[in-house]
Parts: structure tokens; C-alpha cells; sequence
């Protein structure tokens, strides 16, 4: 079983170079299932539902979200109505949306969970305690983490703690991609994935909107960069037997 994850889509040209790029990047990767970060997908803050059908439609078996999940109000409504969306389990308000989702892939159950990490986070429950609940009783041969988390050493922290509970812990959130991607007890781990958003830029934002932002204390809105565009993920290897994980592999594709 291979799994492809995607990092942090970031915005319009983000959004658009996953969509075009996906169908080849899972025939690269000869992947078997699919899961993308959208929780900036939708002009570098939140996501839409016309945005989840977009990158469902492009290939995507599961899309996970982050601290700015909600950031388009609109997406409260519908989120019932996109099955295959996980929201973070310890982020308010709590009633919206499922953050488990389970989906089946070559016989096999995969659980795919969204969890935010407890520093420079609105998180709601400590990440660690939130995944000691949504295992009791969860049934599946495969799970997988995006653990959406700031801090580098709470992310290697729960990889370590859950090793030999998930199959996966994937960071998301920083938008750039760490080199230490690793197997623990069977489980795959990076403390990041990186983004899949405009290259030239600030983790996706405008370069000279945030040099106004911190050099002049000038209060200006999230704009997204534009322009070329780095894809940034991993493909997990899980050995069919034993449904662990046996190879993680970065990807990041830059622009020429
Ligand atoms: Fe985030």
C-alpha cells in the first residue's frame, strides 16, 4: 500500500498546480491513496466545499485541515456535506464535521485523524490526550496522523509516544519541509511535509505584505503570493502483512 500526502495547499496558484499536477504525482509515486492538507486552499486561509469537490474530484481520497479550518464561515454549513474532510479533534467549535474519517482501500481500513498540536495553537484539548481517546474503539488496519502542530518537538514527542499505536504521523502547518523524515517502530514520521503553494514567498504570503506586517507594524490582511509554485509531500510504503509502515519518502517538486 502506498500513500501519498500532500502538504499545506496554499492558495489559488497552490490549489491549482495540486489539481493539474495530482494524477501524475500519483502515478509517480504509484499511489494507492490519497491525502491532502486544504486548510489554505481557499486564498491561503481555510477551504470552501467548492474547494473540497475540486481537489476530491482531482483524486484525493481524504483532505485534512488545521487551525485555519474554519476561516471561511461558510465551510460550518457544509461540512457535513464532504465525508471525506477530517477536521482537527481538539479545536472548537467541536460539533462540526468528523475529525476520523475512515475510508476503505485495497481491503484494507484506513483511519486518517486530524489533530492540532498544543503551542501557538486555539487547541482545545492536549494532542496527546485527544489521541489516547480517539483510539479507544477505533477499528482500522491502517491510521494516519496530520498532526498540524508549530512546535517541532511536540511533533516528534506524539510520533514517539504512538509509534507502535499509528501507521503515520505527518507534520503540517510550518509550510517547510523538514529533512528528517524517519520510521519509528513501524510508523511513519516528519516533523513537516511543507506546502504545496507559491515558491516565491513567505510561506505562501506576500513577501512585501509581511516585511509591512513585521518591519512597520502595519495591520494588512493574509495576501497570498503568486507566481511559481513548490509541491511539497511524502509517499508512505506500508507492507501489506503487517500493515506497518516500512519507507517514508519525501517529495518536493520546485519550480525550474
Ligand atoms: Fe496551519
Amino acid at each position: 500500500m502506498n500513500i501519498l500526502f500532500l502538504g499545506d495547499v496554499v492558495a489559488r496558484s497552490g490549489r491549482e498546480a495540486v489539481i493539474a499536477d495530482l494524477p501524475a504525482l500519483q502515478k509517480e509515486y504509484a499511489a494507492d491513496f490519497t491525502v491532502i492538507n486544504g486548510e489554505n486552499a481557499a486564498h491561503g486561509k481555510g477551504i470552501t466545499k467548492k474547494i473540497y469537490n475540486q481537489l476530491i474530484e482531482a483524486g484525493a481520497d481524504v483532505i485534512t485541515l488545521g487551525n485555519h479550518a474554519f476561516s471561511k464561515r461558510e465551510i460550518l454549513q457544509d461540512i457535513n456535506s464532504c465525508p471525506a474532510m477530517v477536521r482537527p479533534a481538539n479545536m472548537e467549535p467541536l460539533h462540526a464535521g468528523s475529525s476520523c474519517v475512515i475510508k476503505e482501500c485495497k481491503g484494507k481500513r484506513i483511519a486518517v485523524i486530524n489533530i492540532l498540536g498544543s503551542a501557538f495553537m486555539n487547541s482545545t484539548g492536549h494532542p496527546i490526550l485527544v489521541m489516547e481517546e480517539l483510539l479507544k474503539g477505533l477499528e482500522a488496519d491502517i491510521i494516519l496522523v496530520d498532526l498540524h502542530a508549530e512546535a517541532s518537538s511536540e511533533k516528534i514527542l506524539f510520533a514517539r509516544y504512538f509509534s507502535e499505536k499509528v501507521t503515520a504521523v505527518l507534520g503540517t502547518h510550518t509550510h517547510v519541509q523538514t529533512a528528517d523524515e524517519t520510521i519509528i517502530n513501524g510508523c511513519a514520521f516528519i516533523t513537516d511535509t511543507g506546502m504545496c503553494g507559491p515558491y516565491d514567498s513567505v510561506l505562501g504570503r506576500d513577501t512585501g505584505e509581511v516585511l509591512a506586517r513585521l518591519l512597520n507594524d502595519m495591520s494588512t490582511y493574509y495576501k497570498p503570493a503568486t507566481g511559481r509554485v513548490v509541491i511539497c509531500g511524502c509517499l508512505i510504503e506500508i507492507d501489506d502483512e503487517t500493515n506497518r509502515a516500512v519507507r517514508i519518502t519525501r517529495i518536493q517538486k520546485r519550480p525550474e
